[in-house]
């Protein structure tokens, strides 16, 4: 508005002598930012308390730069209020017995103000604005300069920028802005990630699926939004009802099945299917078969020990009963578990990634909740809110010791006292055993239930260990 405004005034005082009104503007111009240096000119205290706090080099700078803006902003003001009152004044004494020199006058002062505007605008323009300082003390903001620098797209620059607050005030959250950011390893992954981010704002995204959870599982995760329509099923059909879709092979026609080797549920669910395009979980989409008796029976039985890795979940709930209402299963499968627990009116959310067939689409066919998450993230669930957590064919003997620490802590975090840790199934090499078990015993949990079973099938080199552990209460801490 303002610059329109001005650009018009401009414009309609044209062909006046330039140079001189330039150089009196840049006069003017010097002695508004000498004023504002020296704090002769008063409201411009405000950002004080802000900068006070840094007292840096840069923090002065900011000062400065921020009181300058301040002070030409309502230099800008007064001549526009000036210009204005001329103009007023211009049209109400516009009667033709006005004296024509008075009228002149008043032409080059307007022309002149004009003039002196447009130079401090250009000024004001390069200044960083209020809103960008506002937020300038926040990590992704520091010291080696805008993370957004790192990247060629537009896009991702975008999404990175921090958003400070319209308005200028702290939000509803507490913070001054917005910190959209994304995992430090998408600056490792720049060509894969601009290829991600390589889209029409607007227009249907790329059927990319695939590359997004590449640079998920390498740690650009959290991965940055998109401004895109992603690609959904050309024909989706209305899911089965819940008493029907637990159950139930999925309708074919409600996943997008391009970038999988089977083409259909029937092709993952058979057990003739050669190659599917993932070997852990094979069977998993078998539900009648292989499915269904999972966690109803204790499974298979070790003929030299007379045990089995394999709980029932009648028997874990029976360890607390009406206790176990809500839950988290981390691992490989599509569902079964949570199903399972539904049928006893626990809610489990299921978290896997697409490992090579629609997981994720399978759990919310069957009526489950889906949660798309990779190992790299902290669990997004607060702290000591769960009853229970389930994992399985997941954690096994592939795991760093480290990791398997930062992982089994987080689960810590999110149980609540007196909630259960189900390891069900863990494998590994029979001698890394003592190194994970250490690692299990370092929760100082209560122990219901603690197995290991031999595997038989790998001769006889890697064993089972199952537990269904309880995080004690910790009054004293
Ligand atoms: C947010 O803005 C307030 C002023 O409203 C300021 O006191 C505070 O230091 C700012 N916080 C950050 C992190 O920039
Ligand atoms: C599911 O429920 C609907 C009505 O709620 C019923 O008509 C249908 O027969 C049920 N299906 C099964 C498999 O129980
Ligand atoms: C599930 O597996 C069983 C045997 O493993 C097989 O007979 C059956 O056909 C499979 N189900 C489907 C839908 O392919
Ligand atoms: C599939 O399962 C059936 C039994 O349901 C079995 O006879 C057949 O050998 C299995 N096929 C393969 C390839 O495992
Ligand atoms: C195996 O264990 C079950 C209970 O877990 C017991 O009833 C059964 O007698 C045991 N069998 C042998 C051969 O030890
Ligand atoms: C689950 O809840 C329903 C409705 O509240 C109830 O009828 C059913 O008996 C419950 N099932 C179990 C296993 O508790």
């Amino acid at each position: 508005m303002v610059k329109t405004n001005v650009l018009s005034k401009i414009r309609s005082f044209n062909g006046i002598n330039r140079p001189i009104y330039v150089l009196a503007g840049l006069a003017f111009l010097i002695s508004v930012a000498t004023l504002a240096k020296f704090n002769y000119i008063t409201p411009l205290r405000f950002s004080d308390r802000f900068c006070n706090s840094h007292g840096s080099f840069e923090g002065d700078g900011y000062n400065i730069g921020s009181q300058m803006r301040k002070t030409i902003e309502s230099a800008i003001f007064k001549i526009h209020q000036e210009m204005d009152d001329l103009k007023a004044l211009e049209a109400s004494s516009a009667a033709p017995s006005s004296d024509s020199s008075a009228s002149g006058s008043m032409f080059r002062h307007v022309a002149f103000l004009a003039d002196v505007l447009s130079l401090i605008q250009s000024v004001h323009m390069e200044l960083p604005s209020f809103e960008e300082r506002f937020v300038a003390d926040h990590p992704l903001k520091q010291r080696n300069g805008d993370p957004g620098e790192h990247f060629m797209r537009e896009e991702i620059k975008k999404y990175i920028k921090i958003k400070p607050n319209r308005l200028g005030k702290q939000n509803f959250m507490g913070a001054n802005g917005t910190f959209t950011s994304i995992g430090h390893a998408c600056f490792a992954m720049k060509k894969d990630l601009e290829e991600y981010m390589d889209y029409d704002v607007g227009e249907i995204c790329n059927d990319d699926w695939r590359l997004a959870q590449k640079l998920m599982v390498h740690g650009c995760d959290p991965l940055p939004r998109r401004r895109c329509f992603s690609r959904a099923p050309q024909l989706y059909h209305k899911p089965f009802p819940i008493n029907e879709s637990l159950w139930k092979l999925p309708d074919n026609r409600n996943v997008r099945w391009g970038q999988y080797k089977c083409k259909n549920f029937a092709c993952l669910a058979s057990n003739t299917t050669a190659r599917k395009g993932f070997f852990k979980c094979t069977d998993c989409f078998n539900l009648t078969h292989h499915e269904s008796p999972r966690w109803v029976n204790r499974g298979e039985i070790d003929p030299e020990t007379n045990q089995t890795a394999d709980f029932s979940i009648q028997e874990v709930l029976e360890i607390k009963p009406g206790e176990m209402r809500v839950g988290l299963d981390f691992s490989i499968g599509t569902g079964t578990f949570a199903a399972r627990m539904r049928e006893r009116n626990v809610t489990i959310v299921t978290a896997t990634i697409n490992l090579g067939a629609p997981f994720n689409e399978m759990i919310s066919l069957r009526g489950l909740v889906p949660l798309y998450l990779t190992v790299n993230q902290r669990l997004p669930f607060f702290d000591s809110t769960l009853d229970m957590i389930h994992t399985t064919r997941f954690l096994d003997g592939w795991i760093d010791l480290i990791l398997l620490d930062f992982v089994l802590f987080d689960w810590d975090r999110v149980l609540r006292p007196g909630g259960l840790l189900w390891i069900d199934g863990f494998f590994c090499l029979k001698e890394d055993l003592g190194d994970y078990i250490e690692a299990f015993k370092a929760l100082r949990y209560r122990r219901h239930k603690w197995v290991v079973v031999p595997k038989r099938d790998k001769d006889d080199k890697e064993v089972f260990f199952s537990a269904v552990l309880e995080k004690p209460p910790r009054p004293f801490r």
